[in-house]
């Protein structure tokens, strides 16, 4: 079952043609890394799919009701509450959730209405089947696993560096824990051992993600496929990083192979045309000459190159 579906995407920039009818599938259970040279179009893509950027051409086609978290290069935005009140907000349906309780109870106390009772118990439901009261453990987590303790947590997020902001934008997104998470560049900003607790998270993270990294090392042990933008083209490859760069230079020499062969089987085709030039252009000269055709010197041409017409057309 596809979560995502890219059909036929076409995008330029300028002169620059990113993708050419390009197609790929994000399927449930991929943990995909996004590689290729800089400017390929990596970023680009994430902004397509994500209805940030309209692409030239091409359906981007999503599985109804799937929640996604999104992480951007540059992390943008400023905010006035303090780290800590900015990744509540990870949870901000539960703490309403929580609000719609406390106003049954203020309720009742006036009214001493049963009914009242009764939906605050079913508020208490939600609430404990989505650990409510495990939030602030968990977020005290996740802050120690990227290093936002050391930011501190009544810090202003507004007045946090660049980097400290995409690490708290970061722990807000796996706080969330959407069905498919999209990460450009998430280890720009952390050291080591931050990006050894990201690799385990997103090991047990139970939904998809797609991950840009240039970063080898931390692709090859969080990815089991990967797409590689490159001239024009998206191509999905299934294993870990370095298992789809051998099927990429398998793929190449393939095609070198195939090439070559080609080449090989043009230049034969020429010297052969060559050689029947040779043999009976005098003759054709003289049938031209008498204005007749020379259908002897046709049929053994053809038949000659019988095994170029159908070498060629089947290519
Ligand atoms: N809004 C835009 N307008 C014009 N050109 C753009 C725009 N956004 C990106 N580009 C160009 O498109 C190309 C692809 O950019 P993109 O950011 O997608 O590359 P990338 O693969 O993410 O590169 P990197 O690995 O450096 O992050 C680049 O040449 C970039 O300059
Ligand atoms: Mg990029």
């Amino acid at each position: 079952m596809s979560i995502l579906e890219v059909n036929g995407l076409s995008h330029t920039f300028a002169d620059k043609q990113l993708y050419q009818d390009a197609s790929f599938r994000l399927n449930k259970e991929d943990h995909m890394g996004i590689i290729g040279q800089n400017g390929a179009g990596k970023s680009t893509l994430i902004k397509i799919i994500t209805g940030q950027q309209l692409p030239d051409e091409g359906q981007i086609k999503w599985q109804n009701g799937c929640k996604i978290g999104y992480l951007d290069q540059y992390a943008q935005g400023a905010h006035e509450m303090t780290v800590f009140e900015f990744l509540k907000t990870a949870f901000a349906e539960l703490y309403r959730i929580s609000q719609e309780q406390a106003n049954c109870y203020e309720r009742y106390a006036e009214t001493m209405d049963d009914k009242l009772m009764e939906k605050a118990g079913r508020y208490q439901e939600i609430l404990e089947a989505n650990d409510f009261y495990e939030i602030q453990t968990h977020i005290e987590q996740v802050m120690a696993g990227l290093g936002i303790d050391a930011i501190g947590k009544d810090h202003k997020v507004s007045e946090c560096s660049g980097g400290q902001r995409s690490k708290i934008i970061l722990a807000k997104l796996l706080l969330e824990k959407p069905d498919v998470l999209l990460l450009d560049e998430p280890t720009n900003y952390l050291d080591t051992e931050h990006i050894e607790w990201l690799i385990n998270y997103l090991n047990g993270f139970s939904g998809c993600f797609m991950v840009v990294s240039h970063d080898f090392d931390f692709l090859e042990r969080i990815t089991n496929t990967i797409i590689d933008v490159a001239f024009g083209k998206i191509t999905k490859y299934t294993g870990s990083f370095k298992s789809a760069i051998k099927q990429k230079e398998v793929k190449k020499e393939v095609q070198l192979k195939a090439y070559e062969k080609q080449r090989q089987q043009i230049e034969k085709d020429e010297a052969t045309f060559g050689k029947i030039r040779l043999e009976h252009g005098q003759q054709w000269q003289n049938q031209d000459k008498k204005g007749s055709t020379n259908w002897t010197g046709l049929i053994r041409l053809v038949m000659r190159f019988r095994h170029t017409l159908i070498f060629h057309m089947s290519n």
